[in-house]
C-alpha cells in the first residue's frame, strides 16, 4: 500500500540520512526503481512530473500500475506516489486520482499567493493523509537550451511557507535540474545552513540531484537535507545502456529486437543508478 512521505522523511531527518525521489516515466522504470528498493531495505519516493504523468497515459493510469506493482512483485517497503513540481490544478487531480504525495510548486508566484495557495493544500491533504512538498526560491534548469542558475531562497520566506504544516520544504540554494554547467558554483550550504536554522525540524528537499558531487550531498544530508530528487541520471544512464546495445547490434540478433530484451539493459541501468544513489543518501536497510 502506498504511503504518506511524512513519516519516512521524518526518520530520515532525525536519522542524518535522505530519502531518494526517483522519477518513473513508464512500466520498466518503476519496476527498476520499486525492486531496488526492495533489494536495499530503503523508503523510496515515485516522482512523477506533470509531463510524465500525460506520457504515461494519466494520473489514474499510474496510480493502478503502482499499486499493482506493489502487490504482484511484494513489496513491503515504505513507497509514496509523489506528484513532481505540481501546478495548483495538478495536486487537485493527483490528490483525486490516488497520490499519496503531492508538491505544489508556487515558487513562481508571488510569495503571499503561494502562502495562500499552499495554506489551502496543507488542508485539502492533512484531512487525507497525503503529504505535501512546498518550494521556495527557484531551481534553475535548461529550458531552450538556456541554462537558468538556481536562485537561492529567503530563509524568512522558507520559515513563514515551513510554518504553514507542510510535511517537507524544496529550497533553492544553487541547485538546478539536469546537468550542471561547467562553471556552476556549487550549492551554498550557508544559505541552506540559514534556512535549516530558523525551520529546524523540517525535512529540507534538494531538488536536481543529478550530477552532484558525493562531499556535497553528505554535507547537505549534514544539514538537513532529508529527500533528494534523482531524475536526469536514471535517463542517461538508461540512454547509455540501451544505446551500447543497438550499437553492438545486438537488436540485429535472434529475437533482440523484442522489447523485453532491448529495455532489458536500460533496466539493469536503472537498477543500477538507484542502488548507488541509495548507498550515497544512506537509506540502505532504513525500510
Ligand atoms: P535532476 O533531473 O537534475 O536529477 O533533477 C530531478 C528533480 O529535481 C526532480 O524534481
Amino acid at each position: 500500500m502506498l504511503v504518506s512521505a511524512a513519516e519516512m522523511l521524518k526518520k530520515a531527518k532525525a536519522g542524518h540520512y535522505a530519502v531518494g525521489q526517483f522519477n518513473i516515466n513508464n512500466l520498466e522504470w518503476t519496476k527498476a526503481v520499486l525492486l531496488t528498493a526492495q533489494e536495499n531495505n530503503s523508503p523510496v519516493i515515485l516522482g512523477v512530473s506533470e509531463g510524465a504523468g500525460k506520457y504515461m497515459a494519466g494520473y489514474k493510469t499510474v496510480v493502478g500500475m503502482v499499486n499493482g506493482m506493489l502487490e504482484e512483485l511484494k513489496i513491503t517497503v515504505p513507497v509514496a506516489l509523489h506528484l513532481d513540481h505540481g501546478s495548483y490544478d495538478a495536486c487537485y487531480k493527483c490528490i483525486e486520482a490516488g497520490f499519496s504525495s503531492i508538491m505544489f510548486d508556487g515558487s513562481h508566484y508571488p510569495i503571499e499567493e503561494n502562502i495562500e495557495k499552499t495554506k489551502e493544500l496543507v488542508k485539502v491533504c492533512a484531512e487525507k493523509g497525503i503529504s505535501l512538498e512546498a518550494e521556495v526560491g527557484s531551481i534553475g534548469g535548461e529550458e531552450d537550451g538556456v541554462i537558468g542558475m538556481g536562485e537561492c531562497a529567503d530563509p524568512k520566506e522558507c520559515k513563514a511557507i515551513a510554518d504553514l504544516g507542510i510535511d517537507f520544504l524544496a529550497a533553492g540554494i544553487g541547485n538546478i535540474h539536469g546537468k550542471y554547467p561547467e562553471n556552476w558554483a556549487g550549492l551554498s550550504f550557508e544559505t541552506l545552513d540559514a534556512i535549516q536554522q530558523l525551520t529546524g525540524e523540517m525535512p529540507l528537499v534538494l531538488h536536481g540531484g543529478t550530477g552532484i558531487p558525493t562531499d556535497m550531498i553528505k554535507k547537505a544530508i549534514d544539514l538537513g537535507v532529508s529527500k533528494i530528487n534523482v531524475n536526469t541520471e536514471c535517463q542517461l544512464s538508461f540512454a547509455a545502456a540501451t544505446r551500447k546495445y543497438v550499437e553492438e547490434g545486438k537488436d540485429q540478433q535472434g529475437k533482440g529486437y523484442d522489447p523485453r530484451k532491448l529495455l532489458a539493459p536500460g533496466f539493469e541501468a536503472i537498477k543500477e543508478t538507484v542502488k548507488e544513489k541509495m548507498e550515497i543518501f544512506g537509506s540502505v536497510g532504513k525500510a
